[in-house]
C-alpha cells in the first residue's frame, strides 16, 4: 500500500496483481468480457486489502477435537453501495467477499456541460451502526464521490464508517474529495496524471461504464 504526501487519506493499492490487471484493463482493445472479469478480480483483491482492519471478536465453536474461541468478524454490519452505473462492476466482487452485506444504490450522472453530479436515485439500508463501502471505478472531478459521501453523512453515517473504493483517480478529483471529506479514506489502484478538457482521466481507461456494459 502506497501513500502520496499530498493526500493523507488516499491509499494506493499497488499490489503487483492489481497493477498487472489494471494495465490490461487500460488497453483500448480489451474486450467487454475481459474488462468486466478483470474488474471483478481487482475488486476481490482490493476488497481483501480494505477489509484488513475489520474488527474481530471470538465465538465458541466445537471443532472435531475441542471447543475453541474462534475469531469471527465483530458485530459491525457492512453495506456495499455502488454509485450507478459503473460502481456495479465493483460491487459484485465485494459481495463475493462479504455475501451477507446489505446493498444500497446511489444513482448520479454527470451533467455533460457542467460536469456537476445530478442525483436520480438513492436507496440505502438502515444506516445505524453500519460500515459503508462506496464504490465507483473512476474518481475524475471528484464531484460524484463527494456527493455520494454527502448522501451518507446526511443520514448520520460518521466519516470513519465510510470507505470509498475506486480503481483510478485523478489528482484533481482527489483534491476535491479530500477538501470536502478529509476524514474519509479513499482507496484506489492508481493515481493517474490529470484530467483532460472533457473531464476524462489521463491516461485512464476511457469510460468505465461503457467498457463494463459494452455501450457507447
Ligand atoms: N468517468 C469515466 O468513466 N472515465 C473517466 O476517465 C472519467 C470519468
Amino acid at each position: 500500500m502506497k501513500q502520496d504526501p499530498r493526500f493523507p487519506n488516499l491509499y494506493i493499492l499497488n499490489h503487483p496483481l492489481i497493477q498487472h490487471k489494471l494495465s490490461h484493463m487500460r488497453e483500448h482493445d480489451t474486450s467487454t468480457r475481459t474488462f468486466r472479469e478483470l474488474l471483478r478480480e481487482i475488486t476481490l483483491l482490493m476488497g481483501y486489502e480494505i477489509t484488513r482492519d475489520l474488527p474481530l471478536t471470538t465465538r465458541k465453536i466445537q471443532t472435531p477435537l475441542e471447543i475453541i474461541d474462534a475469531p469471527v468478524i465483530a458485530g459491525k454490519k457492512l453495506a456495499v453501495v455502488p454509485i450507478l452505473r459503473a460502481g456495479v462492476g465493483m460491487s459484485d466482487g465485494l459481495l463475493e467477499l462479504v455475501p451477507s452485506a446489505r446493498v444500497g444504490h446511489i444513482g448520479v450522472f454527470r451533467d455533460p456541460d457542467t460536469h456537476e453530479p445530478v442525483e436520480y436515485l438513492v436507496r440505502l439500508p438502515d444506516t445505524t451502526d453500519r460500515t459503508f463501502i462506496l464504490c465507483d471505478p473512476m474518481v475524475a472531478t471528484g464531484n460524484s464521490a463527494v456527493h455520494a459521501v454527502d448522501v451518507l453523512k446526511k443520514r448520520g453515517v460518521p466519516d470513519d464508517q465510510i470507505i470509498f473504493l475506486a480503481l483510478v483517480a485523478a489528482p484533481e478529483g482527489v483534491t476535491v474529495f479530500q477538501k470536502a471529506h478529509p476524514h474519509v479514506k479513499l482507496y484506489v489502484a492508481s493515481l493517474d496524471s490529470h484530467l483532460n478538457d472533457h473531464a476524462y482521466i489521463v491516461p485512464g481507461l476511457g469510460d468505465a461504464g461503457d467498457r463494463i456494459f459494452g455501450t457507447k
